[in-house]
């Protein structure tokens, strides 16, 4: 099929926007890349080789010059997308609370963001792609033809992410999930480097009293909208 667009979603932490991105490629048959992923990958290869310290500190230097060693991809099969990290499987350890705790610093390096927005925008090049993240719509692909900017309150993101690791059986408490997601939110939002914005010609979608099939078909709707005109 011709005239396949870019489809950027951005929004906070555990909005359901990877969910919701994932499903709509699914649907339209495009490629789903989550950017955070890719974050989070670069965040396990420095916390493996000592880069961070307890307190969250990164060396920078140290992390910014490994980076041409770093390879970030992904595996494609039928049901699932795995991260992979110089090869290797990564899927579930990039999602656990270590890295989740240590992501936003490596996130907010210049550097790092300078490395992966490329390759970010490698992966758009042939369009039919729906990518997820932060600054998608504002720097990643500042064109895309249809840009969605997801929100919901940070209790409700909180109780969502505390239900996805419990199914996992993680035994982690409410309390922790939430001053995650709110230090997070913060971090994002606070950077200088492409700090967590909308873009102006971005659709804000607020899906917390939607369920996931409703949020689904109305991401469906703005795509059937954006490509019909
Ligand atoms: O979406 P997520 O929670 O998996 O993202 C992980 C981290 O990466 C989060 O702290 C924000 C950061 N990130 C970013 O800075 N830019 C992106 N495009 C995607 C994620």
């Amino acid at each position: 099929m011709g005239n396949k667009i870019i489809i950027a979603i951005d929004g906070y932490s555990s909005s359901g926007k990877s969910s919701m991105a994932r499903a709509l490629a699914a649907k339209i048959g495009y490629r789903y890349i989550d950017s955070g992923a890719m974050y989070r990958a670069v965040t396990l290869y420095a916390m493996r080789h000592g880069m961070i310290d307890a307190d969250h500190n990164v060396d920078t230097r140290a992390l910014t010059d490994a980076l041409p060693d770093i390879h970030v991809d992904f595996d494609v099969t039928p049901d699932k997308q795995y991260t992979l990290l110089n090869g290797e499987n990564v899927e579930n350890e990039i999602r656990q609370l270590p890295v989740s705790n240590n992501v936003s610093p490596v996130a907010a390096i210049p550097a790092v963001r300078h490395y992966l927005v490329a390759l970010q925008q490698a992966f758009g090049t042939e369009k039919g792609i729906v990518m997820d993240g932060r600054d998608i719509g504002t720097t990643v692909f500042p064109d895309a033809e249809l840009k969605i900017f997801v929100n919901a309150p940070a209790e409700t993101r909180a109780e969502r992410r505390l239900k996805e690791l419990q199914a996992k059986g993680n035994t982690v408490t409410y309390n922790e999930i939430l001053a995650n997601v709110k230090q997070r939110d913060h971090i994002d939002e606070t950077r200088a480097e492409s700090p967590l914005r909308r873009a102006a010609d971005a659709i804000d979608f607020d899906n917390s009293a939607m369920s996931i099939d409703e949020q689904n078909a109305a991401l469906l709707k703005l795509y059937n909208d954006t490509i019909s005109c």
